[in-house]
Formats: C-alpha cells, structure tokens, sequence
C-alpha cells in the first residue's frame, strides 16, 4: 500500500510526504525538478526525506504519459497530486508550462488511478485562484469560478471539472483542494514570505503591488498539512448515484492586509524594509479570503497558526538555509 505523492520536491508535497512518513505510511514521491525556481532548494528537500526507509523517489515528468504508465505496478493505492506549474504570474510569461504540467499532467494521473486496481483516494490541489473575478467575501465552495482572472486560475478550475468528469465515469473517490496562500518554512522562493524576508535581510526594497492595498489569507504550512492529511484520510463515499466527489477551501480563514505580513517579516528580521509602492499586477486579485465551513465540518480543519506564530518560524529556517 504506497502512497504517491507528485511534486514530492516542492514545498507543500515535501511537507506532505514528511508527515505521511512520520505517520508510518510507505511513499513513493515524484518530481521533474524543474527549474521554475533554484532546483537546489527541490534537491536539499529530497534530501531531507531521503534518510527515511519507506521514502523513494523517482525523477518523473507528469506530462510524460508513458513515465507515468510506468508507475502502474508500484502498488499505489492513493495518490495525493501536488505536482504543478504554480504561480500566478509566470502564466502570463510561459503559458505552455500550465498546459502541459496542469492540464495533460493532471489527465495522466487520472488515467494512473483509473488503471490502478485497488484504487482508494486521489487529492488534489486546486486553488483560491478559481474564484478568479469573484467578488463576494469570503470565498465558498459554492461560489461562482467561471471567471478566472489567469491561465493558472483557469487550469486549475479545469482540473476541477476533469476530476469531477473522472470520478463520475470510473467512480474515482476524489478530493480537490483549494489552497490559500501557503508559506511557511521550505517555501517557495517567487512568494512574499521568501520575496520580503530576501530583500529585507539584503537591506534591499521590498514592492508591494496595488500600492500595498491587498489582502491575502495567509496560511500556515502545517496548517494545510493537516488539511490534507484529513482529507485523505476521508475518501468520498463511491455508493451511486452520487458521485464521489468533493471540493475544499483549505485556507487560514484571517486574511491579513500585506502591510501586517510585512510588519511580521520586519519584526522577525529585526529590520525595517525599505516598500516601493506599485501597480496591481495582471492576472492578481485584490483580496482573497477563505470560507472553510465545509473543511471544518467534513475534516475537522482548522488552522491554528497566525502569521505572528508562522513568520518568525519562516523566518528562522531561511536564516538557517541561508546561513545568513
Ligand atoms: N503554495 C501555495 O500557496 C499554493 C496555493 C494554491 C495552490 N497551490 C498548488 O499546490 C501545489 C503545490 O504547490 P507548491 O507551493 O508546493 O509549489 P512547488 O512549485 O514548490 O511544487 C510543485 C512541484 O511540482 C513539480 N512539478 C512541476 N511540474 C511538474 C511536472 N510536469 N512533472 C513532475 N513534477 C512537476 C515542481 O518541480 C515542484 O517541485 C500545486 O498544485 C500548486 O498549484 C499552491
């Protein structure tokens, strides 16, 4: 009984990968180790899971269709899909990655769990940013996601409804969540925790986009790991004629103006930042906040970590890294 988990080398799957192993299950992790962001810190985060026994990994692309028929005998019985092109702005740079990681990869690992004979679970990661033009706040399941405002909202929504068509036909139990702005420690280099705490230990400005007016629910990584972790742990029901299907918000349900963010980064470091003010960004929305009614009730989510707790500890592993 293994579990696969894809982009294994980056941040979220990392994590998630570490916890299923502390918890004693048997992983097989996945990742092509792009160079999206420095592979170093993919590298140094394998590295970190490879002392573990029943840890193994292998350099797999998603988009590989034949690779990921490969992995049919490996006695997968769940799956959680992390791998992606993450990244909202980039999907304006380099839309193909999108195509080919979020959408052909997404349909390769539903076809692997399609053929997997004792199939149980498949989780993936979908994202706050479906709600796209959404206007009423917090964001519910429920609410409109038919006007993404990127490509990278729009791949992840069309995840949604492959999932939804999958679990349909083949009655794959599966679960899509929507995570909200994660950070925390071994994050990801092009998001604000990274991005300020960089630049402001460089003594170099930080810029803050709309002028700084911007909300986001920041979200602690052990926080959604739990989240993930519960979901898993709770396939749903394949009994007809439902289908077995289900969507979440994983999101910190606080969602914080950026100049708090930026204060907790600056008490952290001990160090003022020096904010260039600047446009919104295409493709970026002006505040995302998640409702997480249905997480709590359904995975008994709650995320416990506010960003005074969840930045300093950021904080700590980057100097860590870094040796700075
Ligand atoms: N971090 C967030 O705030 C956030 C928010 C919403 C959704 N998500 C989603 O959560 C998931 C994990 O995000 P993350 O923050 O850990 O990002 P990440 O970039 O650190 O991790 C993704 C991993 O997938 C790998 N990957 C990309 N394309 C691949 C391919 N074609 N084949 C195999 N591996 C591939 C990358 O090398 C990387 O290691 C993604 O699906 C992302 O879209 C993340």
């Amino acid at each position: 009984m293994t579990i696969l988990v894809t982009g294994a080398a980056g941040f979220i799957g990392f994590h998630v990968a570490q916890a299923l192993l502390a918890r004693g299950e048997r992983v097989l992790g996945i990742d092509n180790l792009n160079s999206y962001y420095d592979p170093t810190l993919k590298h140094a985060r394998l590295a970190a899971l490879a002392p573990q026994p029943r840890f193994a990994f292998e350099a797999v692309d998603i988009a590989d269709r034949s690779a990921m028929e490969g992995l049919r005998p490996r006695g997968i019985t769940r799956i959680v899909h992390l791998a992606a092109q993450a990244g909202v702005r980039h999907s304006l740079v380099d839309p193909y990655a999108y195509v080919a990681a979020n959408l052909l990869g997404q349909v390769t690992v539903l076809e692997l769990a399609r053929a997997l004979p004792d199939f149980q679970h498949l989780v993936y990661a979908s994202s706050s940013s479906v709600y796209g033009l959404n206007e009423a706040s917090p964001f519910a399941v429920g609410d409109r996601t038919d006007r993404p405002a990127s490509l990278y909202g729009a791949t992840k929504k069309a995840d949604e409804l492959m999932g939804h068509a999958y679990a349909h036909l083949f009655r794959i139990p599966m679960t899509g969540l929507r995570f909200f702005t994660v950070y925390g420690p071994w994050g990801r280099p092009d998001m604000a925790a990274w991005l300020f705490t960089d630049a402001i230990l460089a003594g170099r400005p930080i810029t803050l986009f709309n002028q700084g007016q911007l909300q986001r629910d920041f979200t602690y990584i052990d926080d959604i790991v739990a989240g993930v972790l519960a979901a898993l742990d709770r396939p749903p029901a394949a009994t007809a004629p439902e289908v077995p299907v289900k969507v979440y918000n994983l999101g910190n349900n606080r969602p914080e103006p950026l100049s708090a963010f930026v204060s907790a980064v600056e008490a952290a470091c001990g160090v003022a930042a020096q904010v260039v003010l600047a446009p919104m960004q295409p493709g970026d929305v002006l505040a995302t906040a998640a409702d997480i009614t249905e997480s709590t009730r359904d995975l008994g989510f709650r995320p416990v970590t506010p960003i005074s707790v969840g930045i300093p500890r950021f904080v700590e592993w980057f100097r860590a890294y870094h040796q700075r």
